[in-house]
């Protein structure tokens, strides 16, 4: 059976504060996203992968994949299809793409360019068992539920993880989940919260402290000084 991945990267990276966005911008002299493309050409298990970009990126991004055409026996591994106004929106647009013979399918953020391949294979074997996989980490601070900056509520810690991706699910799951979002306007910011709604089971794997998602100034410090401590 075939996997397929789509790589989210259609944001704006506002929160970063810079004239692009943060999937663009250079670490040790590549972009976050090649960082992120150069783990999945690494990925036998995976036979196409979806690149999202903004609209007016899409030629950066084409040239972005034509760099990886070496590592590949087929050029064509890579394609790049334009996203949405949010993330579920840029996600929905990949899944439209995925080719019919696809069965799996692996969403990963192009700003989360620290993801081992071992993590990698590990979420997706473990979606092959249950059906749908996330990675995450258990929660080492204690977490409290604020609202108007007063706390409400402090939440059981042992049952608090923090989700990260990559996020693996059999296509015709995640396809009708999002299509039930689209129907009746869910919003969710990953996406197995759309397939939690459906009452399908998700199967959690343990994530990686280093699979950040770079979305501040000091988050992209920390991949700097992580990069020159973990070498390519
Ligand atoms: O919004 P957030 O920072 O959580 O973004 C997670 C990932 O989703 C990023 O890689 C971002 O580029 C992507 N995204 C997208 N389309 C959007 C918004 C975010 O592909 N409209």
């Amino acid at each position: 059976s075939k996997t397929c991945a789509i790589i989210p990267a259609a944001g704006r990276g506002l929160r970063m504060g810079r004239n692009k966005p943060k999937q663009f911008l250079e670490v040790s002299g590549k972009s976050l996203l090649s960082h992120t493309l150069d783990i999945f050409s690494k990925a036998s298990f995976l036979s196409e992968i979806f690149l999202v970009v903004p609209q007016d990126f899409i030629s950066e991004a084409r040239e972005l994949i034509q760099g990886f055409s070496d590592s590949i026996r087929d050029g064509s591994r890579f394609s790049v299809v334009v996203g949405g106004a949010e993330r579920q929106d840029s996600v929905y647009n990949g899944l439209c793409r995925l080719p019919s013979d696809c069965d799996w399918v692996m969403v990963h953020d192009g700003v989360r360019p620290f993801a081992s391949l071992k993590l990698l294979e590990k979420t997706w074997k473990a979606a092959q068992i249950s059906g749908a996989a996330v990675a995450a980490l258990s929660a080492t601070d204690t977490v409290k539920r604020v609202l108007d900056a007063v706390v409400r509520e402090t939440l059981p810690r042992e049952e608090i993880w923090l989700v990260q991706t990559p996020q693996v699910f059999r296509k015709e799951i995640l396809l009708r989940a999002y299509e039930e979002a689209r129907k009746y306007g869910w919003v969710g910011t990953d996406d197995a919260s759309f397939v939690e709604r459906l009452q399908i089971p998700v199967s959690v794997v343990h994530g990686e402290r280093s699979n950040i998602k770079v979305t501040t100034p000091e988050d992209l410090d920390w991949a700097a000084w992580y990069l020159g401590r973990n070498p390519e």
